[in-house]
C-alpha cells in the first residue's frame, strides 16, 4: 500500500490550503500539527467530562479518571512497556530532570561519571550538568565521526566509572539514529543505567522499551500529534520503586503526618498535583492515530523523504547539509553559504515554507559543526515529495536573492 500524505493531511485543519495556496510545514521536529481526532478528544473532555482525577466520586470525575488511566495503559502499550512505569510529565525536559534529580542526587557521588553524546539536546545535557555539580560526578562525552554517527571505538574506556548513560535515540539536528542497543548492552555490562532521550524517535519509528532494555525513556506528546504540556517518562518499575519522589504535593502521598509522609505506589508517586488530564487524553488519541497510520510505515516514509531532501539540497551549489549520506530520519539541517539561517527562513516563509532556524538547543554540536546556527527542515506523516520540491525551489530563491556563487 502506498503512503498517502495527502490523505492524512486532510485530517489537519491548520494544513488546509488557503486562498493563497498550500502552506508547507517543515518544522515537525519542533512540534507537530494536530489532527481532528486529537482536537476532538481534548474538546470532548473539556466540554463533557472535565473534572479532577482520582478524587471525585461523581460520574464525570470517574469518567475523567478512567480515561486518564486508559491513556497511561495505551501509551505504555505503544512503547511496549509496563504501565506501572509510565509517568506523565509536561515534556521530555521534565522527564529527564525527574531522573537526573530523583535518581541522580541519591545515586551519584564524587568520582562517578555520566556519559552523554556530542549531539545531545540541551534538555539531555543541562539537567546532568546541574546534578553533576551537586554530587561531584563528572560528565563524559561520546564523540562523533565525520558524518555525525557516534564513534564507539573507545566505548569500553568511556564507560569506566559511569553510573548513567544519557543519550539521544535520534538526533534533532543530524537526522542520525544512534545504535542504542549496542550502547545499552555495553553500559549494562559495566553496571550503568541508560536513559534514552526519545523525543525524536518515539514520534518517528517503532520503539519498544522491552526489546531495547533501556532503563528510562523520555518523550514529548507535542512532537507526536498530541497537545503541548504532556510528556512521558517511562522507567523500569523496579528502579522507580527505589527512587525518592521528584516533586511533593497532592496525589503522590500515602499518609501525611507533621513529622513526615509516605508515598503512593508508582507511577503516582511521581505525579504530584493535578495532572494534565486533557493532555493525556489528547496523547491517547494521538497514539490511536499513529497506530492507524502505522509506525513502521511512518519510519519508512521519514527515511525516504529525509534522503530525498538531503540529496536535493546537496545538489545546490553553496548549500551544506549536515549529517549522514546514508540512513537517516526526515530531519535535515543545512546552511546556505554566506546567508544567516534567519534570512533563509524568512525568505522561505515568504515562499510559504516553514522551517526552523537557530541552534536547535544543540550549541555544543553546532560548535563541532563549525556553524553558529543552521536551518532545519523536518517532515512528518503529512509531508510529501511536493513539499520537498517547494523547499528546494525556495532555497534556490535564497541563492538568487543573495547571489550565492555556483
Ligand atoms: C532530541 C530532543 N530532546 C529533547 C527535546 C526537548 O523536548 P521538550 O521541549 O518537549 O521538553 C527536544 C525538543 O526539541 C529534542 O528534539
Amino acid at each position: 500500500m502506498t503512503f498517502s500524505a495527502k490523505r492524512w493531511r486532510e485530517d489537519f485543519p491548520i494544513l488546509r490550503p488557503s486562498a493563497k495556496g498550500r502552506w508547507v510545514y517543515l518544522d515537525s521536529a519542533a512540534t507537530t500539527q494536530k489532527p481532528e481526532a486529537v482536537l476532538r478528544a481534548v474538546d470532548d473532555y473539556y466540554r463533557r467530562y472535565n473534572a479532577n482525577v482520582h478524587r471525585g466520586v461523581y460520574r464525570i470525575a470517574a469518567e475523567a479518571t478512567e480515561r486518564y488511566e486508559e491513556a497511561r495503559q495505551r501509551v505504555a502499550r505503544f512503547i511496549g512497556g509496563d504501565p506501572r512505569g509510565l509517568i506523565f510529565t509536561r515534556n521530555t525536559s521534565e522527564a529527564i530532570n525527574l531522573v537526573a534529580y530523583a535518581w541522580g542526587l541519591d545515586n551519584l557521588k564524587e568520582g562517578d561519571a555520566i556519559l552523554v553524546t556530542a549531539a545531545e539536546h540541551h534538555s539531555n545535557l543541562v539537567p546532568w550538568q546541574l546534578v553533576a555539580k551537586r554530587t561531584g560526578a563528572r560528565l563524559r562525552v561520546i564523540p562523533l565521526d565525520e558524518e555525525g554517527h557516534l564513534d564507539l571505538s573507545q566505548l569500553p574506556e568511556l564507560l569506566e566509572g559511569v553510573k548513567m548513560v544519557a543519550l539521544g535515540h535520534a538526533s534533532n539536528v543530524l537526522g542520525t539514529v544512534n545504535p542504542v542497543e549496542e550502547v545499552i548492552r555495553a553500559a549494562h555490562e559495566k553496571g550503568a543505567l541508560v536513559l534514552l532521550d526519545a523525543a525524536q524517535s518515539v514520534p518517528r519509528m517503532p520503539v519498544d522499551v522491552k526489546a531495547l532494555d533501556c532503563d528510562f525513556l523520555a518523550f514529548s506528546g507535542h512532537k507526536m500529534l498530541a497537545p503541548m504540556g504532556i510528556g512521558v517518562l517511562w522507567g523500569k518499575p523496579e528502579i522507580l520503586e527505589k527512587m525518592a519522589p521528584f516533586l511533593g504535593g497532592g496525589e503522590m502521598i500515602g499518609r501525611v503526618e507533621w513529622e513526615g509522609s509516605t508515598w503512593r505506589e508508582i507511577p503516582w508517586k511521581f505525579e504530584a498535583g493535578t495532572p494534565n488530564v486533557g493532555g493525556a487524553i489528547g496523547l491517547l488519541a494521538a497514539v490511536d492515530y499513529l497506530e492507524k497510520v502505522g509506525m513502521a510505515a511512518i519510519a519508512r516514509r521519514e527515511e525516504e523523504l529525509g534522503q530525498l531532501m538531503a540529496r536535493r539540497l546537496r545538489e545546490l551549489p553553496g548549500v551544506v547539509v549536515y549529517g549522514p549520506r546514508g540512513q537517516r530520519t526526515g530531519i535535515v539541517a543545512f546552511n546556505v553559504e554566506g546567508v544567516h539561517p534567519h534570512d533563509v527562513s524568512q525568505i522561505l516563509d515568504e515562499e510559504g515554507v516553514a522551517i526552523r532556524a537557530g541552534h536547535h538547543c544543540c550549541q555544543p554540536l553546532h560548535r563541532l559543526l563549525q556553524a553558529g546556527s543552521s536551518c532545519r527542515a523536518s517532515v512528518y506523516l503529512y509531508n510529501d515529495e511536493e513539499d520537498v520540491d517547494r523547499l528546494v525551489a525556495a532555497v534556490q530563491k535564497v541563492r538568487e536573492v543573495f547571489r550565492v556563487p555556483g
